[in-house]
């Protein structure tokens, strides 16, 4: 298997509310290099995250790459939105369109780099037609829509399975796995393939040691160290 750099993005819904931006300030301390911002419609997920506002409040604060997850029904204007908020990359989920290679492009000509998200219940068959497009495959290792929630572990051989397609095509596309990474998660993902890693509640956002030491953990973990 080509050996991809090891990747670590921190999931802001995970953090302080209450103190956002000190909690990036420990991130960066803490040698993060990606916030995975969800973005939540209260209809593709029975949730709501973080609005437009904060994002435009955050993005002059802080270097690090900002890899909008948007868990929305209406993908094409959530592109149009969050490309305007200084999103880097920008990760749709497959289920919300019939337009792929659309809408693939469309993010490409923003200049933004492109995820692909899969639920946990949705099949990786045919992935092979657009991967030749993709930057990164977003696996959800859980349910999509609430932080905290249970590991799926089948989702370990879907990972597998999306990096033979990737690797059968001869492609370099990151697979980012997303929601309940931790401990005992991450040495099955990583065997199996996966390369960005999403730390939450599991992992960076533990309130068992400051956010700072808990990212510096957390990237030795999924190095492997
Ligand atoms: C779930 C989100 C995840 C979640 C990760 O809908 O996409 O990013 O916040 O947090 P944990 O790892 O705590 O589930
Ligand atoms: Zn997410």
């Amino acid at each position: 298997m080509k050996q991809l750099c090891t990747r670590i993005a921190a999931s802001l819904d995970c953090a302080d509310y209450l103190n956002v931006l000190g909690d990036i300030r420990s991130l960066e301390e803490g040698g993060v290099e990606m916030l995975h911002i969800d973005i939540m419609d209260g209809n593709f997920v029975p949730n709501y995250a973080i609005g437009t506002n904060l994002l435009k409040k955050l993005r002059p604060q802080t270097d690090l790459l900002f890899d909008v997850h948007l868990m929305v029904n209406n993908t094409e204007q959530a592109v149009e939105i969050f490309s305007n908020l200084g999103a880097d990359m920008i990760t749709f989920h497959l289920e919300t369109s019939s337009r792929l290679h659309h809408v693939i492009h469309s993010i490409k000509e923003k200049g933004k780099k492109v995820g692909l998200a899969l639920n946990p219940s949705t099949s990786p068959a045919g992935l092979e037609y657009l991967e030749p497009y993709l930057d990164l495959v977003l696996v959800m290792t859980v349910e999509p829509g609430f932080v905290g929630q249970k590991f799926i572990p089948e989702m370990v051989e879907k990972v597998r399975a999306i990096r033979e397609i990737i690797e059968h095509g001869g492609g370099t596309t990151e697979i980012a796995v997303d929601g309940g990474i931790g401990e005992k998660t991450v040495p099955l993902l990583k065997e199996a393939g996966a390369n960005i890693f999403v730390g939450g509640t599991s992992s960076i956002f533990s309130g068992r040691e400051s956010v700072s030491e808990a990212a510096r953990r957390f990237r030795q973990l999924c190095e492997g160290g």
